[in-house]
Order: structure tokens, then C-alpha cells, then sequence
């Protein structure tokens, strides 16, 4: 028995040193390990992301994304979480040079809020650049305007965009792919809905329709 305890011990500070390690690895630029390594267990144990459900994902009590930010809009004004008080927001990270995804979900928001006609108006279309070396604010203002007329862009010094992608639990690093001299950035790909009050309501999975997205959005306007 005592061995069998003894055995477990041993077994679970192997563990609980393997994930400090894997999470001095992949924590984010500023993140401490110490946070890093809790945002490593959440996501071993479930409780980062809630399970997939269709209309968007309803975010459990106790979580909570969004919040302050300061980075700088397309025209080169900063800007922060208290410039959107008030509006509802579909805000999604990602970078200019993305070659599929981001474009797809940009998409994917601009139709979600043309379909809801005049209620769709009360919500302000946010991309947000996990690549500020090279999302400059003219680069946002051009790339946003090919989505949809009122989005906005915002990008930043890294510190900011870091300290704003923390606050939205957004995963990105850069990687070099062999065959080219540019590099990507590997990034999370959720749509996020904020409240009038800055903090995320629900957030949709990558590939979520328009329909879904748009009906789920028109449910929640409704209680504000
Ligand atoms: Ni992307």
C-alpha cells in the first residue's frame, strides 16, 4: 500500500514537472511560466475552452475573456477597450499574410452581420494583428477594407498586441515554413463576441456558418 503511495507521488511530480516544462516551452511572449503552466493544465483538463455546441459557444460562469487593451486603430489613433464602450463586437486575431484562414473568417463576420440587416449595424466588425513587425496600420487599413466597410483594424507595438491577445487567451507564434524567406504566424482562430461592456459573450469555432453566427449574435442583442 505504502508503495503503491509512494509509486503515485512519484508519478504525479513527474507529471506535474513534465507540464512545467512543456509550459516554459510554449508560453507566450511575457507570459510567466507560472501562468503559462496554469493555462497548460486548463487545457489538459478541459477548462480552457468550453465544448462545441452549434449557434456559438456559451462561455461557463466563472470564465472570462476580453477586457483592457491599448493598441492602434488603422488611421494611427491608439485606442483602447473604453473607445468600444457601449458597442457589441465580433473581434478575431490573426495577420495580414495569412494565406487561408483569417481571410475565410473575416468572411465569415462581414456576411454573418450584412445578413442581420439593421441589427447588425449595432455591431463593430475588430481584427486584431498577432503580427505587428509587419501589420503596420496602413497595412490594416487596406486589408480591413476588403472585408467589410466598417471594420476595424488594430495592430500595435508587440507588447500590446501580446497583453491584448492574453486578455482573449489567444494563442500565437511565428514559424518558419523550409521553403520560403517569409514567415507565418501560427495563431488560435475564434471568433470572439463582446458585450457592451468588454467582455466576451460567447465565441465561435472556426468554420462556423454566417447563419449560426448571425443568429446567435441577434439572440444576445435582444438582452442589451
Ligand atoms: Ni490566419
Amino acid at each position: 500500500m505504502i508503495r503503491a503511495i509512494r509509486y503515485v507521488s512519484v508519478l504525479l511530480v513527474v507529471l506535474l514537472g513534465g507540464i512545467w516544462a512543456a509550459a516554459w516551452f510554449v508560453r507566450a511572449p511575457n507570459e510567466s511560466v507560472a501562468d503559462a503552466f496554469m493555462r497548460q493544465l486548463a487545457r489538459m483538463t478541459g477548462a480552457d475552452m468550453p465544448a462545441p455546441s452549434t449557434g456559438g459557444v456559451q462561455l461557463s460562469q466563472g470564465v472570462s475573456l476580453g477586457g483592457p487593451f491599448t493598441l492602434v486603430d488603422q488611421t494611427g489613433k491608439t485606442v483602447t477597450e473604453r473607445d468600444f464602450a457601449g458597442r457589441p463586437m465580433l473581434v478575431y486575431f490573426g495577420f495580414t499574410y495569412c494565406p487561408d484562414v483569417c481571410p475565410t473568417e473575416l468572411g465569415t463576420i462581414a456576411a454573418a452581420l450584412d445578413s442581420m440587416g439593421p441589427a447588425g449595424e449595432r455591431v463593430t466588425p475588430v481584427f486584431i494583428s498577432v503580427d505587428p513587425e509587419r501589420d503596420t496600420p496602413e497595412a490594416m487599413a487596406d486589408y480591413v477594407s476588403r472585408f467589410h466597410p466598417r471594420m476595424v483594424g488594430l495592430t500595435g507595438s508587440a507588447e500590446q498586441v501580446a497583453q491584448a491577445a492574453r486578455a482573449y487567451r489567444v494563442y500565437y507564434a511565428k514559424v518558419q515554413p523550409r521553403d520560403s524567406t517569409t514567415y507565418l504566424m501560427d495563431h488560435s482562430s475564434f471568433i470572439y463576441f463582446v458585450g457592451p461592456d468588454g467582455r466576451v459573450r460567447s465565441l465561435f469555432r472556426p468554420e462556423s456558418t454566417p447563419e449560426a453566427i448571425a443568429s446567435a449574435v441577434n439572440a444576445q442583442l435582444r438582452a442589451f
